[in-house]
C-alpha cells in the first residue's frame, strides 16, 4: 500500500509556553468531558452496565475520584467470550488492507487528541506530562507500525520450490485473544497486544488494570471511531476474582496475551497449560513480566552521560517501569564519582504533582508504597543509604517517595535481586568491567540493560554477553520505540514476545502449508 515512509511520532516540547498552555487546557477539557463519568463495559458492540461500579482515583491527589468503571459479572464474561467468538467468524476473513486502513485512521484521530489522552493518563496513572506524552506517542507509532505489519504478514512467505507441486505458506488467525495488561503503561501495552491480535485477524477480550481503565477505554473507542467493527473488541473491567483465573481458564479463549508481574505471568502460564472440557486447542500464552535492569559503567565511559542516563531511567515515573534502571554496577575506580553525580541528579529532582509536571510523581497506590518501604527498611540494615529513603516534605496527598539510592549493595541482597517497582536504585562496585557484566547477569530477570564505555572491544563483548532482550549502549535503558526497539526480555522477564518487532504478529498466527498438484 502507498504508505508514507515511517517516522516516529515526535514528542511535544513542553518548555514552549504555547505547548505547555495547550496541555493545561487539555486538563480543563478532561475535567469537563470525563471527570465524574461512569464508563460501561463493551460487549458485542453494546455498552452495558455490570454489577455495580468501582472508583478510579488520582494517584497525584488521592482525595480526588476521577471516574467510575463497571464490575463485570461471570455471565458477562461468558457473553464477552461468546461475542468475540461470533465476531471471529467474519473478522478472520476481513481484508488485511481494511485492517491496516483502520489503524492508519486511528493514528490520525489520535494525533488530533494527544493532549487530551495525555491528561487522562496523568490523572489516573500519575505520570508527568512528558512520560504520558511518550506513551501516547508510542500509541501513534503502534498504529502506524501495525498497519504496515498487517500487510507484510498477509503476503505469506516463499518456500523452496519443487517441480511438480505448487506450494504456499500462509499465515492465518487463531481465534479469541484475552488481552490482560498492567497499570504502568495503561494505553500502549494493552494496545500493542490488542493490535497484534486484531492485525492478525483475531478478536479480543480486553481486560485492563483496574487502576487505569480510561486510558485503555479511550483507545478502544478510538479504534471503533476509526472503523473497527464494534464487536471485534470486548472491553471488560472488574475484579480479578471474576476476570482473572476464569478468563484464563475459559475454554473459548485461544490465546492469552499478558503483560504484568512475574507472579501473575507464571500463574497464567501454568493454568493455561490445562486443557479444559470442550477446548479444541492448546492455549498459547504470551507473558511479558518484570525486570531488575542494570546499567554497567566502565571507567573509560562518559561519566556525565552515564550518570544522567542512570538517574533518568531509575527515577523517571518514580521507577515504575519494567525497563527502569534499578541496579547501577560501576567499576571500582569511578564508583565514587558516578555515585556522587547520580546522587546530585536524584536530589535535584522535584517530587510533586504530576498535573503540575513535577520531575517525578507518586507511586501508583499506598499498597505499592508499603512494599517499597519494607525494602527500604531492610536495606538500611544491609547496605548504605546514600540519599532519600523517606517521604518528601510538603502538602502531597498520595503515595509519594523520594528518589532513593543505596550504596555498597551486595549481589545476594534482595535489594539487588527483587523487582521493587519504585524510585529505589542500588549501587554495586565491580572489580573491573568483566566483573561488572557478571554482576549485571546475576539476576533471574533479563529485560533491559545499559552499557557505558568508549572502548569498541568492551562494547563488542557486552553485545555478546549481556543477557537481556533489550541492550542499550551509551544510552539509558528506558524508552523503547515501537517498530525500532522490539521490546521483550530474557529469563524470568517472560516469553520474549518483542512487541513492536518484525516477528510480533507471528505470535497471533498459525501457519498453513498448501501443496497442490495439477
Ligand atoms: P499484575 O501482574 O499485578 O497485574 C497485571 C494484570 O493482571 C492486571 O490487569 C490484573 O488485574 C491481572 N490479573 C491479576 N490476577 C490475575 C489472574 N489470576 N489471572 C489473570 N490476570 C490477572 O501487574 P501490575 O502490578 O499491574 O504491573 C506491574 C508489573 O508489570 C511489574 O512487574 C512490571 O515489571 C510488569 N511489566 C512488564 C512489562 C514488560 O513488557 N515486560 C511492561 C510493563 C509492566
Ligand atoms: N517500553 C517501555 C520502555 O522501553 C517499557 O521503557
Amino acid at each position: 500500500a502507498g504508505f508514507l515512509p515511517f517516522e516516529h511520532a515526535p514528542y511535544f516540547d513542553f518548555t514552549d509556553p504555547g505547548v505547555a498552555q495547550a496541555q493545561k487546557d487539555a486538563f480543563a477539557l478532561v475535567r469537563s468531558r470525563h471527570v465524574g463519568r461512569t464508563f460501561p463495559l463493551l460487549i458485542g458492540g453494546e455498552a452495558v452496565n455490570g454489577a455495580g461500579t468501582f472508583a478510579v482515583s488520582n494517584p497525584g491527589d488521592t482525595r480526588e475520584q476521577v471516574w467510575h468503571f463497571q464490575n463485570a459479572t461471570s455471565e458477562q464474561l461468558e457473553q464477552a467470550v461468546q461475542a468475540a467468538q461470533n465476531a471471529f467468524q467474519s473478522w478472520q476473513v476481513s481484508d488485511p488492507l481494511q485492517r491496516a486502513t483502520v489503524f492508519m485512521r486511528a493514528a490520525q484521530l489520535l494525533r488530533a487528541r494527544r493532549m487530551e489522552f495525555n491528561a487522562v493518563m496523568v490523572l489516573e496513572n500519575g505520570k508527568n506530562w512528558a512520560e504520558a506524552d511518550g506513551e501516547v506517542a508510542e500509541c501513534v507509532d503502534h498504529f502506524e507500525v501495525f498497519a504496515r505489519e498487517t500487510l507484510k504478514w498477509a503476503q505469506g512467505k516463499p518456500v523452496y520450490p519443487m517441480p511438480d507441486e505448487h506450494v504456499t505458506t500462509v499465515y492465518e488467525p487463531i481465534g479469541v485473544v484475552a488481552v490482560i495488561s498492567p497499570w504502568n503503561f495503561p494505553a500502549a501495552i494493552p494496545l500493542g497486544m490488542a493490535l497484534g491480535a486484531i492485525a492478525a485477524g483475531n478478536t479480543v477480550v480486553w481486560k485492563p488494570a483496574s487502576e487505569t481503565p480510561l486510558s485503555s477505554y479511550l483507545m478502544v473507542e478510538l479504534l471503533f471511531q476509526a472503523g473497527l467493527p464494534r464487536d471485534v473488541i470486548q472491553f471488560l473491567t472488574g475484579g480479578d476474582d471474576v476476570l482473572g483465573d476464569p478468563l484464563v481458564d475459559h475454554a473459548g479463549i485461544r490465546m492469552i496475551a499478558f503483560t504484568g508481574s512475574r507472579e501473575i505471568g507464571c500463574r497464567i502460564y501454568e493454568r493455561a497449560a490445562k486443557v479444559q472440557p470442550g477446548q479444541k486447542w492448546l492455549k498459547r500464552v504470551m507473558a511479558e513480566m518484570g525486570g531488575k535492569d542494570a546499567t554497567v559503567v566502565c571507567a573509560d565511559s562518559d561519566l556525565d552521560a552515564a550518570a544522567a542516563g542512570i538517574a533518568q531511567a531509575a527515577f523517571g515515573y518514580a521507577g515504575q517501569k519494567c525497563s527502569a534502571c534499578s541496579r547501577a554496577i560501576v567499576e571500582d575506580s569511578v564508583y565514587d564519582v558516578v555515585l556522587s553525580k547520580v546522587k546530585a541528579h536524584a536530589e535535584a529532582m522535584v517530587v510533586g504533582l504530576p498535573e503540575s509536571n513535577a520531575a517525578t510523581g507518586p507511586v501508583i497506590h499506598g499498597g505499592s508504597l508499603e512494599r517499597i518501604l519494607k525494602f527500604v527498611e531492610d536495606g538500611r540494615k544491609s547496605a548504605t543509604l546514600v540519599t532519600g529513603g523517606e517521604k518528601p516534605e510538603g502538602e502531597l496527598h498520595g503515595a509519594y517517595f523520594s528518589p532513593t539510592i543505596f550504596g555498597d549493595v551486595q549481589p545476594a541482597d534482595p535489594l539487588f535481586q527483587q523487582e521493587i517497582f519504585g524510585p529505589v536504585l542500588t549501587f554495586t562496585r565491580a572489580r573491573d568491567w568483566r566483573h561488572a557484566l557478571d554482576l549485571a547477569n546475576d539476576s533471574a530477570y533479563g529485560l533491559t540493560g545499559s552499557f557505558y564505555s568508549r572502548d569498541p572491544q568492551k562494547i563488542s563483548e557486552a553485545r555478546r554477553l549481556f543477557h537481556v532482550g533489550n541492550l542499550y549502549i551509551n544510552r539509558k535503558c528506558t524508552g523503547a520505540l515501537s517498530g525500532t526497539h522490539a521490546f521483550g526480555g530474557y529469563g524470568m522477564s517472560g516469553t520474549n514476545a518483542k512487541v513492536g518487532g518484525p516477528d510480533y504478529l507471528f505470535w497471533f498466527l498459525q501457519t498453513k502449508t498448501v501443496a497442490q498438484r495439477y
